[in-house]
């Protein structure tokens, strides 16, 4: 598939009972998608670092008969992503689709995850395909993974897709 190229269309029915997982979905995009999404009557897992936050929203979204679950996730400790993942498989859950919502920026100075990397990093992209890896060969032909990136390293000198062999950004919004 050509870089631009939309993904093609794939019929996807709130009926399936199978849930969509949102990380960060205490806040901004997250929380949005997950109104909308609670509204067509999917069935949520919304994997959050602030499980009080995650059970506010779910108790507010599972008013109309949603079923919303919450899980705490802490993407800056793999230890966390690891048995978030692990988790979900045990209790026989596969999602219908993931979203990948949960990020930070941090411009003032470096922070690190628990595991000693760069927070950003950590967070926005390691954490994610470490919750990813054991669940994709899981999920069911048609299963959607669903990422939000930010165009910030485009301002940044010397760093861009196109000096990346193969020449795609992991992500891009
Ligand atoms: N808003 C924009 O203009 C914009 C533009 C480009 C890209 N994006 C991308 O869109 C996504 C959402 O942005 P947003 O503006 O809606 O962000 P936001 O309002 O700051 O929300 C971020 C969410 O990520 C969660 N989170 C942060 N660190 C986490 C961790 N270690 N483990 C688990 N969850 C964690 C936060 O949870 P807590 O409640 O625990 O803090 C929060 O729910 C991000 O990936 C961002 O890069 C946003």
């Amino acid at each position: 598939m050509a870089p631009d190229q939309p993904p093609a269309p794939v019929e996807q029915h709130a009926t399936d009972t199978a849930p969509v997982v949102i990380t960060g979905a205490t806040s901004g995009l997250g929380r949005e998608t997950a109104r909308a999404l609670a509204k067509q009557g999917f069935p949520l897992i919304l994997a959050a670092r602030n499980v009080a936050g995650g059970r506010e929203l779910a108790d507010a979204l599972s008013a109309n008969g949603t079923s919303v679950d919450v899980r705490h996730l802490d993407l800056a400790d793999l230890s966390s992503v690891k048995f978030f993942s692990q988790d979900l498989l045990a209790d026989g859950v596969i999602p219908q689709a993931i979203i990948c919502n949960a990020g930070v920026q941090t411009f003032d100075r470096m922070r690190r995850s628990a595991d000693r990397f760069e927070l950003t990093m950590a967070t926005n992209v390691m954490g994610h395909v470490v919750l990813l890896e054991p669940l994709l060969n899981r999920m069911t032909p048609g299963s959607r993974v669903i990422t939000l990136g930010s165009e910030t390293h485009r301002g940044v000198s010397g760093l861009s897709a196109s000096r990346v062999p193969g020449g795609r950004a992991w992500t891009s919004s």
